[in-house]
């Protein structure tokens, strides 16, 4: 297999998606968030090779790791290149969910079960969003490269994981992988209603700003007007107002 399924959402957002890489910083700020997504999922994962009991499975994790933590290093280069070429403070934010997908990796006691559902899941959609990216950023050769050399590496990580979650969990791996991938919309529904949340917020402020404060300002206005100029004189304290 040399390239990763496109899910139907990400040819939608495609647009999206040739805006975000069509911008230099914008494209440096997404290479830098890419690498610690993957330094992040390769920590994590060398740590499940640390607590897994099956050999085998080690033995992929230690390679699954390596490669995570070389993506890491390959995006976090090219990243650096492209600010320096720009000028560029690096700095960190990333306008769209990583491509991975590991973010969301915890090393739980859950079992390997569990953790291949996931990985299967996340590297999946990964391997999808790095094909979109390959062919987004024709015009960057060497950005391109990584993200064919990366996509390899998905596709490798997507079909092990497949195939190791057959073999040690035989009866139940469709229902793991089908668990995995709704709690992962689940994270993606959570991450979306907080950013909708806030973008909700600001527009009711907005909101609040323009069409609220210049009715009050209009209010005060007219009472203003019904004001007679000058001083007036101050009402006498009638005997059932006077607190004496
Ligand atoms: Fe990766
Ligand atoms: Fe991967």
């Amino acid at each position: 297999m040399s390239g990763g399924h496109i899910a139907r959402i990400d040819r939608m957002l495609r647009p999206i998606h040739r805006w975000i890489w069509s911008n230099r910083d914008r494209r440096v700020r997404k290479l830098l968030a890419f690498a610690e997504v993957e330094t992040d999922g390769g920590r994590d994962i060398l740590r499940a090779a640390e607590t897994t009991p099956d050999p085998l499975l080690r033995r992929l994790y230690l390679e699954h790791a390596i490669d995570e933590l070389h993506h890491g290093v390959m995006f976090r280069r090219r990243g650096a290149t492209l600010a320096r070429l720009r000028h560029h403070a690096s700095e960190g934010g990333n306008p769209l969910p990583g491509g991975h997908g590991l973010d969301d990796l915890a090393i739980t006691d859950a079992g390997d079960e569990q953790l291949l559902a996931f990985l299967h899941v996340a590297e999946k959609a990964a391997a999808g969003r790095f094909a979109i990216y390959r062919e987004i950023v024709g015009d960057d050769p060497e950005t391109q490269a990584i993200f064919d050399h990366i996509l390899h590496d998905e596709v490798f990580h997507m079909n092990y994981t497949y195939r190791q979650l057959a073999r040690v969990s035989p009866r139940a791996w469709r229902r793991q992988i089908w668990r995995a991938r709704v709690s992962r919309l689940w994270k993606r529904y959570l991450r979306l209603a907080g950013a909708l949340g806030m973008a909700i917020g600001s527009l009711l402020l907005v909101l609040q700003y323009f069409a609220v404060l210049p009715l009050f300002a209009w209010l005060a206005r007219r009472a203003e007007r019904r004001e007679p100029a000058g001083w007036s004189p101050a009402r006498r304290p009638t005997a059932q107002t006077s607190p004496y």
